[in-house]
């Protein structure tokens, strides 16, 4: 079986019937540029040189729908899908208006054990445009040129070890570190998964008794320094956006984040100041412990 070679978390997008709350959170508090209204009804957003990396599409349901992971743009697609077929998985091309909406070549569509769906898509357009932020934030850090893609995400599942399975052994993605909180239920477990860049984690499957139905505990966001971070905090007070979770600094990737709660109900965390690792030189690790100090949860 081949395994695919996923470059980075090129989009999400989030479904939502309450447009009108993601425009102003997402450009005035997050600091996201909104791009122009269009007959699709999706409300873009662009963080980098990427001509969009988020969009808000119409739906029934407030939750992250879709992750858009880039692959390397060397990869014959054909082959990744009848391989992905092969390994039992239901997989669909995208149509070529996908494709335009999307702005790649090409891409698949699947869903993971978790229900989840997935586009693993080829050569993501850059308009190389700067960032105009309604916030003022200079830059995210997504990397040079947006190599190390959006961000990351953390997927809640009841299929923990299905899911484990599906993104490491079908899609590639390697394991940097895993983390098991204790609790009188047996507690939960977490993986955190990087693919091919420096991001500390790009993924983390999130070991959930009863997953919540927005699809996701938390998707981040990273800024260059502890001022933009204390900036986005002054902000979400102004526009009375709750604060789940205090500043604190992460013990495994070092970021020094908050989350507040998006209009989905999941967590955006905030942060600056992650670790950038050369995977030649890493060993994956355990722990059970999140934070070094700080993320008092609300
Ligand atoms: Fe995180």
């Amino acid at each position: 079986m081949a395994v695919c070679n996923v470059n980075a978390l090129a989009y999400v997008l989030i479904e939502s019937a309450q447009p009108h709350r993601w425009q102003p959170f997402l450009a005035e508090v997050v600091g996201m540029m909104p791009l122009a209204a269009e007959s699709s009804g999706w409300l873009r957003f662009k963080m980098d040189a990427y001509c969009w990396r988020l969009a808000v599409v119409p739906g029934d349901q407030e939750r992250l729908h879709t992750a858009g992971w880039e692959l390397d743009p060397e990869l014959a697609l054909n082959d990744v899908a009848e391989d992905l077929r092969v390994a039992g998985q239901i997989v669909e091309p995208l149509s070529d208006s996908d494709c335009a909406l999307r702005n790649v070549a090409a891409g698949l569509r699947l869903f993971d054990p978790s229900g989840q769906c997935v586009e693993l898509v080829q050569s993501c357009a850059l308009d190389y445009q700067p960032l105009q932020s309604p916030a003022n934030v200079l830059r995210f850090e997504t990397g040079f040129n947006g190599d190390m893609g959006l961000g990351h995400y953390v997927l809640p599942t009841r299929q923990f070890d299905a899911c484990y399975a599906f993104y490491r052994e079908l899609l590639g993605f390697e394991r940097t570190d895993s983390m098991h909180f204790d609790g009188p239920d047996g507690g939960q477990r977490l993986h955190f998964l990087h693919v091919d860049n420096p991001r500390h984690h790009s993924l983390a499957i999130y070991e959930a008794p009863q997953p919540p139905d927005n699809g996701c505990i938390h998707l981040m966001v990273e800024v260059t320094d502890i001022n933009e971070v204390g900036q986005f905090m002054d902000r979400c007070r102004e526009h009375e956006v709750a604060v789940v979770s205090t500043l604190g600094r992460h013990c495994n990737d070092q970021m020094i984040s908050v989350y507040v709660e998006s209009p989905a109900g999941f967590a955006i965390e905030f942060g600056c100041d992650s670790l950038q690792l050369d995977w030649q030189q890493y060993r994956p690790t355990f722990s059970r412990r999140p934070s070094e100090w700080g993320h008092h949860w609300q």
